[in-house]
């Protein structure tokens, strides 16, 4: 998308202006310009309805977009013949955020074997197969091929490299397959032959060797990894235009990237601005060695236009709920031998999280599991005592506005804490229907009702919601559906024992639920009055439905697709 160019009316070399400056001053001749700027060049769109979420004016029918690709006037067209000259079809809402997702991982996974829903050993080689067809000459020492989405429960148990090695076209290529939620991965023979012969067990992470070798979960997957050969530039440069293209797409004109590393930063730097960076990002960092201090690599950063921020780092606790990595108080209901695993003690992460709160960055925990959770508050807490020496911890926060990503199974008491403090849980409405089917045999009854994917009951806490993609899908028409419904948004299927949604006492309204894909995540990104509504100075982002949002059932959230996405006054989708 082009940058718009201020036309070059009212340089300082202006005879008009001049004359203004010596009535007006300086300040007031900045404005004046400003003013004559927007009142020349701003555009005005109408539509059939706009909800704003702006309290002044909730629902509008117009808006001016000054140059600048900033919202200048909303306002309500009140002559009906002025409005029909004027008004495009179509009920806009403002621009959606994903408050928690990883863009070029997405663009790889657009780029990668999609294995989700996988439900057999036959069924992934069939779709690697299909893929190679796609992308003849990948498989090969310097182009391994990936791909994401299996799940060993949908395989029936764990698979091993023999299991790729079982058709003849898959045999001695290089594949890494991510797992369903890429906490674990799966490789080939081929992948396994690069490694030493004999492996130690890893802390924090867990080599499968039963019934057979080829699968490595959190910690131990860093030794593939090493052995990967790296998208370039060039590579990755792809992967973040498709990831915004569909991201568009699905309504969306901002996201959260939840953990990217200094070398990635560097490229998002060059990248933002240019024509294909159409959604706005605010990216986390992740230092190269998880969890760690790593000041000197990244500079804060926010651009002028808004389409990049850094200002925040990613740290992790914990691993995830479906391969046993997430770390319980208790152990887990169907496997009391393990409560999980931390990827950090609790003094390391309260030292780290004191050091980048100390250097200004906001700091998001990853974190799954109760222990996690109270891990991460626990270090919250005492970096929010350390930086603000004399405030209460709940008033740092709302300067600091630390996150905890995931937030997903909350012991009562850090619930409590989490309410008191103000910490920001950030949660993906669609883990929790594609965990529901097993989440009650991982924890147990009681644990799951009082501790697991709370939404309604942190309301009072700036809720920023998101989908995690690409371990879910990216459409936040789905986490919306979800949210409400706590219902599976492909299968419109709560689970047995809950069939009309579960555990509906955490679901949401659909009013709650859209601002927690538009007000939370500003907030939770300090970019509150800016993103998320449509108001005067605010980014000039919206979505244009085919119904107003509050008419449609909620059943049509399932296969919604959005009419046009516009992000700083230009349209960067439009539905054929
Ligand atoms: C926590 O981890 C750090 C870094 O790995 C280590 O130096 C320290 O001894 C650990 N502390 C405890 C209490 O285990
Ligand atoms: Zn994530």
């Amino acid at each position: 998308m082009a940058r718009f160019r201020l036309p070059k009316l009212g340089s300082d070399k202006s005879p008009w202006l001049y004359t203004s400056a010596a009535v007006v001053g300086l300040a007031g001749l900045i404005k004046l310009r400003e003013g004559v700027n927007n009142y020349l060049f701003s555009e005005t769109h109408c539509y059939q309805s706009v909800r704003t979420h702006w309290e002044d004016e909730p629902y509008a029918n117009c808006f001016s977009v000054s140059p600048s690709g900033t919202f200048s006037k909303v306002f309500r067209e009140t002559s009906d013949t002025q409005l029909a000259k004027r008004a495009d079809t179509g009920h806009v809402i403002p621009g959606l955020w994903d408050g928690h997702g990883h863009l070029l991982q997405y663009g790889e996974f657009l780029n990668a074997v999609d294995l989700f829903g996988s439900e057999s050993m036959e069924d992934v080689q069939t779709r690697v197969r299909g893929y190679l067809d796609d992308h003849p000459g990948f498989g090969t020492r310097h182009e391994w091929v990936r791909g994401v989405g299996w799940d060993q429960m949908a395989l029936g148990r764990m698979p091993t490299a023999d299991d790729l090695a079982g058709d003849d076209r898959l045999k001695g290529l290089y594949i890494m397959l991510d797992r369903v939620d890429v906490h674990c991965i799966w490789v080939s023979q081929a992948v396994l032959d690069l490694l030493p012969e004999s492996l130690p067990d890893i802390p924090g992470g867990e080599i499968v060797r039963e019934p057979g070798m080829g699968v490595f979960c959190d910690n131990a997957m860093d030794m593939v990894m090493a052995l990967w050969p790296k998208p370039d530039n060039k590579m990755k440069q792809r992967f973040v235009k498709s990831a915004m293209e569909k991201l568009n797409e699905v309504g969306l004109v901002g996201m959260h990237d939840a953990g990217a590393t200094p070398e990635n930063l560097a490229l998002f730097k060059e990248l933002a601005g240019g024509d294909d960076w159409t959604v706005r990002v605010f990216s986390m960092l992740e230092c190269y060695e998880r969890d760690t201090y790593c000041p000197d690599e990244v500079e804060k950063y926010i651009s002028k236009d808004g389409f990049l921020h850094i200002q925040s780092v990613k740290l992790f606790a914990d691993g995830a709920l479906g391969s046993w990595g997430s770390a319980l108080i208790e152990p887990y209901s169907d496997r009391p031998d393990t409560s999980g695993s931390l990827l950090v003690n609790t003094s390391e992460l309260t030292a780290v999280t004191k050091a980048w709160a100390n250097h200004g960055f906001q700091v998001n925990i990853h974190a799954i599991g109760d222990l996690a959770n109270r891990y991460a508050v626990d270090a919250i807490t005492a970096a929010l005592r350390e930086v603000c020496p004399g405030q209460s911890p709940s008033e740092c926060q709302a300067q600091k506005r630390f996150r905890i990503e995931h937030s997903q199974i909350i012991h009562p008491d850090d619930q409590a804490r989490m309410h008191s403090i103000g910490i920001i849980p950030s949660i993906q409405p669609t883990h929790a229907t594609s965990d529901m089917v097993y989440a009650e045999k991982r924890l147990g009854k009681e644990r799951t009702a009082k501790e697991e994917y709370r939404m309604h009951s942190l309301l009072d806490i700036h809720l920023v919601l998101g989908s995690d993609f690409p371990v879910e899908p990216s459409d936040p028409f789905q986490g919306i559906y979800a949210a409400v419904t706590r219902k599976n948004p492909h299968t419109g299927q709560g689970t047995n024992d809950y069939p009309d949604g579960w555990h509906m006492s955490e679901a949401l309204s659909l009013d709650q639920a859209i601002r927690g894909f538009t007000e939370g995540p500003a907030y939770g990104s300090f970019l509150e009055g800016k993103a998320g509504v449509i108001k005067k100075g605010a980014f000039a982002d919206w979505v244009v439905l085919d119904k107003p949002l509050e008419e449609m059932h909620i059943e049509e959230f399932r296969s919604l697709k959005v009419r046009e996405t516009w992000v700083a006054g230009k349209r960067v989708y439009k539905r054929n």
